[in-house]
């Protein structure tokens, strides 16, 4: 919950009695509305989507300017941003850039990679044409003029966006006003099923309440209790919530310090003390500014707005980022019950243990004091996360030491530190080592070996911060020591204690012009907006959970297995079907037709068995079915198990958690790749591809080396998880369908095998997907059978929306896959052999993994003509829940591995590794190690201009430059290449159909295979049908995708929809031109309506079907060779980055990306594609970690403990250009598929990343190749850089400790 910010609402408050209260009267701040309970918001008007503006009425510019500048793909992000920034502007009708970045941090996106978003939202800013380059002081506001101009063709027309007029928005509810001002407020009590909700109104009502009921929590902002409620089943009878008691709000200023209110929210806690750090002298204000460096980078602004001060102290979480500062900075609370009050320290005293502290069950916390610093301390806060911004800390600290006036020996100090213990940890030993003695490096050397002791976990982080310190008090001594210190600190040193760069620059798109001659009218090659933009932006369009109730409408939740690998000895479904408004539990025994599922051509039994059959005109040596609902044995944690269908998604839920299950745990689980490996454990066939004489070529290289790279799984994280609604009809056994996914004739199949009906029974329908990214098509094909079987039980109406948790849990992600290779090259650099091992961790079920690991070996050649290399890709059969496709199906894991292979042998040459890739690059027309033929002429180029424009070779010498000034911070750059193949090697996959009816008033309908997740699909064939009927845009309406109107669709994947689709519109809207053909010569200056209505009066059909049969695709792994793409889309990619060599945290500075994608149909979409990718490459290679534990259980179930890429992680500047002059003679106007490719490009920052570890390596006396496995997180890289600190810790003994997550793959 609070997570991903998809739910921000407004919620604006009135309040007359705001005298001390830092904010006054009305009030407007972002929340999250999943953990905002109604009860709370007695007296608050709501502000939605739906509230600011409308396509019928009036847009809000917010809305209009997220929509024209491209921010929406799939939009299930976008209602979310849109009322995070209306808050802003609310507040701040002109708002800085740092604003915006701060106010969109609680805001993820999965598909835009967010550029798009920023600049849509800059146009906002004060600074409008600044070009932000002078950080928050406008260059064009000095007088100075911006440094350069940065060209956006979407945004060119920026003149046209409507203004934004503050005087024209909302008020505030006048009756909630008067409301406010009149009533006298009395205790409000709310009766659940299951809770009681009491609100009192004065503090004395509050204590007895608590005396009452002292085990009931005290609820403030619910970002605590509302998660445990919601997502860990905690029941709580009475629940008293304290936001009208005006006492925990107040604000007292006091020589001594600060008295916050503790029921302060934490953006209330802010004001106060950048209020007091601006009017009082520095050296009080040591611990304030301290807690304001944390407080800016609590959560999102959403949790700030409603998390309060005194809920963060009392939750008492390990690595709560204040608790440390407020401990050092010897903050104290009062703590009152009906029996009186005490004021205590915040010291290790007060917390005692996970989630405990000292006050006494019936106590509650009043007020927070926060002293003035005194003259002589300094007080630091540190933090060190897994994201830069909205993610909860792995480490951070607050360190406080008070000098001897005038001196540098040090009276007192204090250390505490978060996230490395069951609470705030007190690192006393440390602090004592230093007291007495001088602040310099002998005293801190001794200190960290102390530290060492003290504080076990996290050891290197703690280290590294404690030297941050030791910096930063030696830098504040300099200034405030008289006379001054002896001594320096050397400038290579200071890199230690400056951030990051983080101001973000304009970026630059180059786009292809549309050719010469072409009509105005004609849209294809044009920037045109999604078509649903404007619908995103207002809350407008429909996703598959907004589909209104029908009646009698009953929910489906699953239970899945808690083992990895057991035999079900008893399923108990008693206590279930007692629970209330449950009305059916059912297992595999209740499956009326085939209990298994078979997914393009593969079959799989739940135990592998190898068997041939014939699909799709080719013989497949692999025959998998899988079991769609397990009932007798379990093989990974998350297998479905049972259904439970109850009136409310609530029952449901609680009737699952009331089932119960008895397993038998079973011997010998297998989790990792190794672990599969050493029993043989895999699903066949294992593949493998040969060219050249590999064994030779090692004999005759000048060097061989051998090495291996781990990648781990990423998670789809598309935003609106997976959703259904199924629908009996009533009559002749008809379903319908309506589903979130890639393929909704998988899902119409799956419903009639799992019902024994027809498919011609089955109607499935997809309006847009929220997102899917290769997640939503044999998964979605499961839980719909479930759904429509639930359906098929009762009778009725049945929805299943999964939450976040489930869905992680139960899905399946990306293959992690371990790479062991060998490499054979000369010593000028070419490589002249290489022999490759993949194993792909598949989980428990075979899904399309064989097909992935073929795709593995496909792409492992990447761009580069090694002359002898080999291949062997395994599907490791282990007991983890099933990996899926996800963006790139493989190719992503397997260019990594090539990628580090050249970086391994530039690290052992002592080249630059660009220089290795481009003497290894194909140069000519060639045939790939399966003997496709190819033209590599357009990848050399995008390899040049890459260089080029990204100025690689200067900018190379200026990073070697800075890095030998900068002991702490590195920079590294990497350029890297792609070619992509597009299309289905399974070439009965690559056909298209698509359905264009002509109504009487002219307007067009059409209808097509592909299904609209955010790619564009439905906006470009809307192109191509007005190009090819040659009427405006305006005429053409896409309806939703259903398998009633365009039979046996195949899934959009493999970046494949518009070229099949796209051709299958195009046949049919020729068919119907071709047939008015006649009409328009008998009347050429008619119009298109007056043909139209000729047409139907002469009878000639006004609806027709297009079909596209595309290439006969194939490959032949008996004889290695084949033809399985239609062809490769190229791009080079080269991205700089800065390393905290003490935290491993980095940024990512810039990124110039050049794509071969032909002749885009729609450049602004294709660019949306491109960046999108892009960042989800960049997650995937440097940030989005799943950990399992142990035993098989994933730990990593919402965006609280994976995080997917944020604004903050965007490149600062990221530049993006089409190559011009391209053709594709295979695919539609001679465009290219371009929805998987660029991911992979994301590494560029991974190898960049390594670039940067590996200067400071060699700052460490280290060179040649280290491990760096991905994604590259600041721990590894950190680590990786092996730096002084991480080389005190002491290495574990085996066997001493027990890991706590699985190293996977
Ligand atoms: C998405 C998300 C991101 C987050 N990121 C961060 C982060 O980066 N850093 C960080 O430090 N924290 C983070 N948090 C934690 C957040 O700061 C705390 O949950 C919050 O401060 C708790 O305050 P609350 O008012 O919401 O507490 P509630 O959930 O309302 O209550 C929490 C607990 O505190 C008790 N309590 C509250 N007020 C009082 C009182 N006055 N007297 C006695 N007991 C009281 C309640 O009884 C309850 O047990 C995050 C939380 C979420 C959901
Ligand atoms: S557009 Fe943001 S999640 Fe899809």
């Amino acid at each position: 919950g609070g997570g991903c910010g998809a739910c921000t609402v407004m919620v604006s408050r009135y309040d007359p009695h705001t005298k001390n209260h830092p904010v006054s009267f009305t009030h407007h701040f972002s929340v999250n509305a999943c953990l905002m309970p109604v009860c709370q918001l007695d007296g608050a008007a709501v502000t939605t989507v739906e509230g600011i503006g409308n396509t019928k009425t009036r847009l809000h510019p917010v809305q209009e300017r997220i929509a024209k500048a491209n921010g929406s793909q799939c939009g299930f992000c976008t209602p979310g941003m849109v009322m995070s920034m209306y808050t802003l502007l609310r507040n701040k009708p002109k708002p800085s850039m740092e604003d915006i970045k701060e106010t969109l941090a609680g805001n993820l996106c999965r598909c835009t990679g967010y550029r798009p978003i920023i600049d849509g939202y800059r146009t906002f800013c004060e600074s409008e044409n600044c070009c932000q380059r002078n950080g928050n002081s406008c260059c064009m506001t000095n007088g100075s003029g911006p440094l350069e101009s940065a060209e956006n063709p979407e945004l060119s027309g920026k003149e046209e966006f409507m203004p934004l007029d503050p005087t024209q928005e909302l008020i505030f509810p006048p009756e909630l006003i008067r409301m406010a001002e009149s009533a006298k407020p009395t205790t409000q009590r709310f009766r659940g099923e299951r809770m009681t909700w009491i609100s009192p109104v004065s503090l004395n009502e509050l204590l007895q309440l608590k005396a009452q009921h002292p085990q009931a929590p005290i609820v403030m902002g619910n970002t605590n209790i509302g998660p445990d409620i919601k997502f860990k089943g905690v029941v709580h009878p009475i629940i008293i919530s304290a936001s009208r008691v005006r006492e925990l709000f107040e604000v007292e200023h006091k020589p001594e310090g600060v008295c916050v209110g503790a029921g302060s929210s934490l953006s209330a806690v802010r004001s106060v003390l950048e209020k007091s750090v601006s009017s009082l002298p520095e050296e009080h204000t040591q611990t304030m500014a301290a807690l304001l460096d944390q407080l800016g980078r609590v959560g999102g602004e959403q949790i700030r707005n409603v998390a309060t001060l005194g809920g963060n102290i009392a939750s008492a979480y390990p690595n709560s980022d204040l608790n440390p500062v407020l401990a050092a900075g010897r903050c104290s609370v009062l703590l009152l019950s009906k029996d009186g009050k005490r004021e205590v320290l915040l010291n290790k005293e007060f917390f005692v243990g996970f989630g405990k502290t000292i006050l006494k069950p019936e106590e509650i916390l009043l007020s927070v004091f926060i002293p003035v610093s005194r003259k002589g301390e300094v007080v630091r806060a540190f933090r060190h996360a897994p994201r830069k911004e909205n993610a909860l800390a792995t480490v951070n600290a607050g360190m406080r030491v008070w000098f001897e006036e005038g001196s540098n020996v040090v009276k007192e100090m204090s250390v505490y530190y978060g996230g490395v213990g069951p609470c705030t940890v007190s690192a006393e030993k440390t602090a004592q080592q230093v007291v007495g003695r001088s602040w310099n490096e002998e005293t801190l050397c001794d200190a960290y070996k102390e530290l060492v002791d003290d504080v076990t976990l996290g050891a290197s982080l703690t280290l590294s911060l404690l030297f941050k310190f030791y910096l930063h008090v030696l830098q504040h001594l300099k200034d405030t020591v008289h006379p001054p210190l002896e001594g320096q600190i050397p400038p290579e040193q200071l890199s230690a204690v400056e951030p990051l760069p983080n101001i973000i620059q304009p970026s630059y798109r180059e786009f292809q012009d549309v050719l010469e001659g072409q009509s105005e009218q004609d849209p294809v090659g044009r920037a045109l907006w999604h078509r649903s933009a404007l619908s995103h932006a207002t809350g407008e369009a429909v996703y598959c959970d907004d589909f209104p109730h029908t009646d009698g409408e009953l929910f489906l939740s699953m239970v899945t297995s808690t083992r990895a690998h057991a035999k079900i000895t008893h399923i108990d479904v008693s206590g279930a079907l007692s629970m209330p408004g449950v009305v059916d539990v059912f297992t595999a025994d209740d499956i009326p037709g085939q209990k298994f599922r078979s997914f393009a051509g593969i079959k799989e039994e739940l135990m592998a068995g190898e068997e041939k059959s014939i699909f799709g005109g080719r013989t497949l040596v692999f025959n998998y079915n899988i079991l769609i609902f397990t009932c007798a044995q379990v093989t990974c944690v998350g297998q479905m198990i049972c259904g439970v269908v109850a009136d409310t998604k609530q029952h449901a839920k609680l009737a699952a958690r009331a089932l119960r299950i008895s397993y038998e745990d079973l011997p010998d689980p297998i989790f990792t790749v190794e672990e599969a490996v050493q029993k043989h454990s895999f699903f066949l066939p294992q593949r493998k591809l040969e060219k050249g004489d590999v064994s030779r070529a090692f004999q005759e290289a000048d060097q061989v080396h051998e090495g291996e790279i781990r990648l781990g799984g990423q998670e789809h994280f598309y935003m609106e998880t997976q959703s259904m609604l199924v629908i009996p009809v009533g009559e002749e056994k008809e379903m319908k369908v309506f589903v979130s996914t890639q393929h909704p004739t998988m899902a119409q199949e799956a419903v009639a095998e799992t019902l024994g009906i027809p498919s011609n029974r089955v109607s499935s329908h997809v309006k847009r997907v929220g997102g899917a990214f290769g997640g939503k098509v044999t998964k979605t094909s499961i839980l719909v059978s479930l759904t429509a079987l639930a359906a098929w039980r009762t009778g009725r109406p049945v929805r299943c929306v999964l939450e976040r948790g489930e869905d992680m849990l139960i899905t399946g992600a990306r293959h992690p896959v371990l790479g062991k290779y060998k490499v054979g090259f000369m010593k000028d650099g070419r490589i002249t052999a290489a022999d490759v091992q993949y194993y792909a961790n598949a989980g428990n079920t075979a899904d399309e993994s064989v097909l992935v690991a073929e795709k593995i070996l496909l792409h492992m050649d990447n761009s580069y003509n090694i002359p002898n290399l080999r291949g062997q890709s395994s599907a490791c059969k282990t007991n983890l829940p099933s990996n899926t496709a996800f963006r790139g199906f493989g190719v992503p894991q397997s260019m990594l591995v090539m990628e580090n292979i050249i970086n391994d042998v530039a690290l052992i040459l002592n080249r630059p590794a660009e220089e290795i890739r481009e003497k290894n690059l194909y140069k000519e027309p060639s045939l790939t190690h399966y003997k496709m033929e190819f033209d590599p002429e357009n990848l050399l180029r995008c390899w040049m201009e890459c260089k080029e424009k990204s100025e690689l070779e200067g900018r190379q010498l200026s990073i070697a430059q800075f890095n030998q000034q900068n002991r702490w911070k590195k920079r590294g750059i990497s350029m890297i290449p792609i070619k992509y193949g597009i299309g289905f090697a399974e070439g009965f996959l690559n056909q298209a159909a698509a359905l264009v009816h002509i109504y009487k008033d002219g307007s067009v309908l059409v209808s097509h295979g592909g299904t609209e997740m955010g790619q564009g699909i439905h906006t470009k064939l809307q192109q191509v049908a007005s190009r090819e009927l040659n009427v405006p845009l305006s005429l053409i309406h896409i309806t939703e995708t259903a398998t009633s109107s365009v039979p046996n669709t195949c899934p959009s994947a493999a970046s494949f929809g518009t070229d099949a689709n796209g051709m299958a519109v195009k046949d049919a809207c020729e068919t119907l031109y071709k047939r008015l053909e006649p009409i328009r010569k008998q009347d050429p200056n008619g119009t298109w309506k007056s043909w139209i209505s000729k047409a139907f009066f002469d009878k000639i059909s006004l609806s027709a079907t297009g079909y596209y049969r595309g290439q006969d695709l194939y490959m032949d792994w008996e004889k290695q060779e084949g033809l399985p793409y239609a062809y490769f889309t190229y791009a080079a990619c080269c991205s700089e980055v800065e390393l905290d060599c003490l935290t491993g945290e980095y940024r990512t500075i810039r990124t110039d990306l050049v794509a071969d994608i032909g002749r885009s149909i729609n450049p602004s979409i294709d660019i949306g594609q491109i960046e999108g990718a892009f960042m989800q490459g960049l997650g995937l290679y440097t940030m989005e970690e799943l950990k399992f534990s142990p035993s098989g259980v994933l730990y990593t179930r919402g965006p609280g403990q994976y995080k997917i890429p944020a604004v903050c992680d965007v490149p600062l500047q990221f530049n993006v250009y089409l190559l011009s002059g391209s053709h594709n003679p295979h695919a539609i106007y001679s465009s290219k598929g371009i929805g998987e490719p660029t991911l992979f490009l994301g590494s560029s920052v991974f190898f960049a990343l390594k670039e940067a570890v590996a200067a400071a390596r060699s700052d460490s006396g280290l060179s040649g190749p280290f491990p760096l496995h991905s994604p590259a997180t600041p721990e590894r890289a950190c680590s990786a850089c092996s730096t002084r600190f991480t080389q005190m810790i002491p290495e574990a003994e085996t066997g001493s400790a027990r890991s706590w997550a699985l190293e996977l793959p």
